[in-house]
């Protein structure tokens, strides 16, 4: 059994990755630490194989560097940090540290198709719609908040005549329960310190 501390356990993806991490043979839950709890992570990590953590961007970095500097291994879902900083705490580190910003299986595809049709149609535009919590604003990607939204993108390619549109939409939190599973399952065994991407897991 693999044992799992979720951080950010009573937001609103942290509720689902509790909810997966109970319900799943191989895993089980070590523990749930949130503010919002009155659970610091440092009371969990003890009894935990991984942490899997989607909290905020300004806890994110210091969440997974104490999972690293306990030999945990770190899954992090939350967007908008410095990954160079991560990236550095995790290559000295004793433990693994995975990182996706889309954890969707159906994202990862429409990014490997769009580069597939990126050689052919290189005239492109991407649109990414989230709701209030998703940061990561990447100029000149353009940028929707709303709220009703989950997580959506949509890559258009212009050519001569025609245009080729492909488009993502995670309609309900469930959608990421896969991709973070197969990550909880994988982290301890990857290859490097510090991976970024669930394409590297598929
Ligand atoms: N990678 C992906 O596929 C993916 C998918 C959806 C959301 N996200 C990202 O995940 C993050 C969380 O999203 P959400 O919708 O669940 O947000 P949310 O606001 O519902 O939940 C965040 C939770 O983190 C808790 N928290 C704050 N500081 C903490 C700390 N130091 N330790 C432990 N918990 C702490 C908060 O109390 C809150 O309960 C965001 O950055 C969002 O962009 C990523």
């Amino acid at each position: 059994m693999i044992r799992v501390a979720v951080a950010g356990a009573a937001g609103r993806m942290g509720q689902a990755v509790c909810e997966t991490v109970e319900a799943a043979d191989d895993t089980e839950l070590a523990g749930r630490a949130d503010p919002a709890l009155d659970v610091a992570l440092a009371d969990v990590l003890g009894g935990a194989d991984v942490v899997v953590d989607f909290t905020t961007p300004d806890t994110a970095l210091a969440n997974a560097t104490a999972c690293l500097e306990a030999g945990v291994h770190a899954v992090v879902g939350t967007t908008g940090f410095d990954l160079d900083a991560l990236r550095a705490t995790a290559e000295g580190s004793q433990a693994n540290c995975f990182v996706a910003p889309n954890f969707a299986i159906g994202a990862v595809l429409l990014m490997q198709v769009s580069q597939a049709i990126a050689p052919h149609m290189p005239e492109c535009e991407i649109v990414e719609l989230h709701d209030a919590a998703g940061g990561n604003v990447h100029q000149p990607i353009h940028s929707v908040r709303l709220p009703g939204l989950v997580a959506h993108q949509e890559v258009i390619f212009g050519g001569e005549g025609q245009t080729l549109a492909i488009r993502h939409d995670s309609i309900d939190r469930r959608s990421f329960m896969p991709g973070v599973l197969l990550a909880v399952r994988k982290v301890g065994g990857l290859p490097d310190r510090f991976t970024v991407g669930l394409e590297n897991l598929l």
